[in-house]
Parts: C-alpha cells; sequence; structure tokens
C-alpha cells in the first residue's frame, strides 16, 4: 500500500506497527523536575506486537516494499551483541516469510556473563535467524563483516538483501521518521497545541534525520534535539546530516538541509557507547519510579538523562512543551543484570 502521509504519498509502504502511537503526559516527571515545562513521551516502544517493537520497524516499513520487489530470500543486518535493529530484523524476516542472517560485532565491551545469551539476541535466536558472532568493535560504518555475510548468501545459493546498521544507510532508511513527524502534527491538531522540542536519541542516524525532515515542513527542524548516544559524535552527526539531505531530495521537500539544522548534544554518550554512567543509571531510575516507564542503558537511558538535565539547566524556555520520543530498546536491558543487581 502507498503511504498515508503526505509528504510519503509516492512511497510503498509495508505495515509492521499497530499505527499512530501514543502520546503521553510524564505528570510525575514534569512536576519533579518543578513544573517549568511540561513532558511528554510519544511510545515508540510500544508500536508494534513484532517482538516488543521499537523505532526500527518505522524504517522497515519503507524498506520491506523494496526487499520484496528484489526477489531476496534473506535479510542480512548487522548491529552489536544487543542490537535492537537486529532483533527487529529478525522479527521482520519472520513476518514476511524470508531467512535472516544477522551479524553481531563486540561493539560494547560487556560485564555480564550472561550478555550474549539475553534481551535482544535470544529473541533473534527464537525467531530464527542465522545469528553470527564477530569480535570486531563499535563503527557505525559500512562493515566488512556486512559485505562477507552478504558475499556468503549468495555463495550458498541465497538471494541477499542488505539492511545496514540501524537500516540507516539506506536509499528508503530516512522516510519513517518522516513519517513520525507527520504523524505528531496530526496529534497535535487533536491535541490543540504543537511542540516546542522532539528530544530523541541519535546513534546510526536516521531516525533524527528523517525527523528533521519531517519536521522541516513547517520550520522545526532545529527543534529536533538529538542527544547522542554513540561516543563518535562526530561521525553520527555527519551521518544525520547525509540521511536527512539524500532523504530530503528523495521526497523533494523543496528546501536544502544544512549542518545548522542538525542539532546534536555530545555531552550524554560518555563513558562508551553501551556503557552506562551513573548519571545515566540515575536517570533510568528516577523514570522507572516516577513513571513505570522503562528506559535501557544502551540509548533511551542516555537520552532521558540528556532530556532531564537540559531541563535542570535551562535549556529549554519556560513553559515549553518536550516531546520524548521513547524509541523502544528495553529487551537489552536483560544484559545487565549486574548493573542494576540493587535496583
Ligand atoms: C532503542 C533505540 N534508541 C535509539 C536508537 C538510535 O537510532 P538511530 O540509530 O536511528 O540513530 C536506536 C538504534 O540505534 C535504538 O535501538
Amino acid at each position: 500500500m502507498l503511504s498515508e502521509f503526505a509528504m510519503l504519498k509516492k512511497f510503498e509502504r509495508y505495515p509492521l506497527t499497530f499505527g499512530p502511537t501514543p502520546i503521553e503526559k510524564l505528570k510525575s516527571l514534569t512536576d519533579h523536575l518543578g513544573g517549568d515545562v511540561e513532558i511528554y513521551a510519544k511510545r515508540e516502544d510500544c508500536n508494534s506486537g513484532l517482538a516488543f517493537g521499537g523505532n526500527k520497524l518505522r524504517k522497515l516499513e519503507y524498506i520491506v516494499p523494496d526487499a520484496i520487489a528484489s526477489g531476496a530470500d534473506t535479510l542480512v543486518s548487522i548491529g552489536g551483541v544487543q542490537s535492537n535493529h537486529t532483533r527487529l530484523v529478525a522479527a521482520t524476516a519472520a513476518k514476511i516469510g524470508m531467512k535472516c542472517r544477522l551479524v553481531q560485532e563486540s561493539w560494547v565491551p560487556h560485564e555480564d556473563a550472561v550478555y550474549d545469551r539475553v534481551g535482544n539476541i535470544l529473541l533473534s535466536r527464537i525467531m530464527g535467524a542465522d545469528v553470527q558472532m564477530v569480535d570486531e568493535g563499535f563503527d557505525i560504518g559500512i562493515r566488512q563483516s556486512w559485505e562477507d555475510a552478504l558475499a556468503d548468501v549468495k555463495a550458498k545459493g541465497g538471494k541477499p538483501y542488505a539492511i545496514p546498521a540501524g537500516a540507516s544507510v539506506h536509499k528508503f532508511g530516512g522516510l519513517g521518521y518522516v513519517g513520525f513527524a507527520e504523524e505528531v502534527r496530526m496529534q497535535e491538531e487533536d491535541l490543540g497545541f504543537k511542540f516546542d522540542y522532539i528530544v530523541v536519541c541519535a546513534v546510526t542516524g536516521s531516525t533524527q534525520a528523517g525527523m528533521v525532515v519531517g519536521f522541516a515542513k513547517d520550520g522545526r527542524q532545529k527543534n529536533v534535539i538529538g542527544i547522542d548516544a554513540s561516543f563518535t559524535p562526530t561521525q553520527t552527526k555527519a551521518q544525520i546530516l547525509d540521511i536527512a539531505q539524500k532523504t530530503a531530495k528523495l521526497i523533494e521537500l523543496g528546501q536544502d538541509i544544512n549542518e545548522e539544522d542538525i542539532i546534536l548534544n555530545e555531552d550524554y554518550a560518555y563513558p562508551y557507547y553501551g556503557v552506562p554512567s551513573e548519571e545515566t543509571k540515575d536517570a533510568i531510575r528516577l523514570c522507572a519510579r516516577l513513571e513505570g516507564m522503562i528506559t535501557d542503558p544502551v540509548y533511551e537511558g542516555k537520552s532521558m538523562q540528556g532530556m532531564i538535565d537540559l531541563i535542570k539547566k535551562g535549556y529549554f524556555a519556560k513553559g515549553s512543551k518536550i516531546l520524548y520520543a521513547h524509541l523502544g530498546g528495553v529487551p537489552a536491558i536483560n544484559g545487565y543484570g549486574y548493573t542494576f543487581r540493587n535496583g
């Protein structure tokens, strides 16, 4: 079917999600932080019945039609051991009747004994993906191990379809989150107000890139506040800009996206990708204890920490309405049992 969103109407969308995701007010967190700004969450973590859902499904909805049209029989993707993305590629492959080959690199210096047995990778294995462990460190770029997996599927007589890390550096990778902006605009009509800021976690870049393009339609691209969780922010920012520019051209946005349009805060990714700081852990606990909303130590915990800290520092004007994009990722928390052994 063609996309229901005006900005995306020439693109095919294969539904993998339930529909518009709910927006809820985080009242206790708002009150706890003094009430000068109002905090809302858009629950992308509750977007689908496929393997706990998350942001990757919005992107994959625009990639799957191309994968099917290519005649492929195997989706091939890559991520860290606890990648949410590879879990959702495995779920998508199962749903559309394809095989799945996953490269899981050692992106995180992990401490839990069961890190490679629980959470995302456990789910991918249950869903039948062919999971290959590779001892390479963190890098959001195109990886040799992934190219080798594609060649291996071919050599064995399969027809691979290539999905890069985070479904980001793919010609259609930015479209899903253009749709997110369109959906928010529709929801704002019902709510009777507009959000002043959107806070989003960024690593491989296409989530923020899509939002920047989608919100550029009504001049709000600089209100998308990215919080880096990669700890390689120069590369992440360049990738966001590149994807945003290519996506803007692809959808014929009619305006340029420039470097100044990409706001990426670099202050909360420390000490390393996938390793939570004490402050990140505190933010995860605070949000869980006030709202019952779970965020993970790799991504959303860092953007939650960033949003809370920026509110405390007065970054957002008094009276602002902030939309926190909860992009999913909770299954990875099972790999952090030791970190949270005392709560
Ligand atoms: C839960 C979660 N949040 C945020 C992100 C960051 O999104 P992106 O890679 O599109 O920048 C990801 C994936 O990398 C993720 O799985």
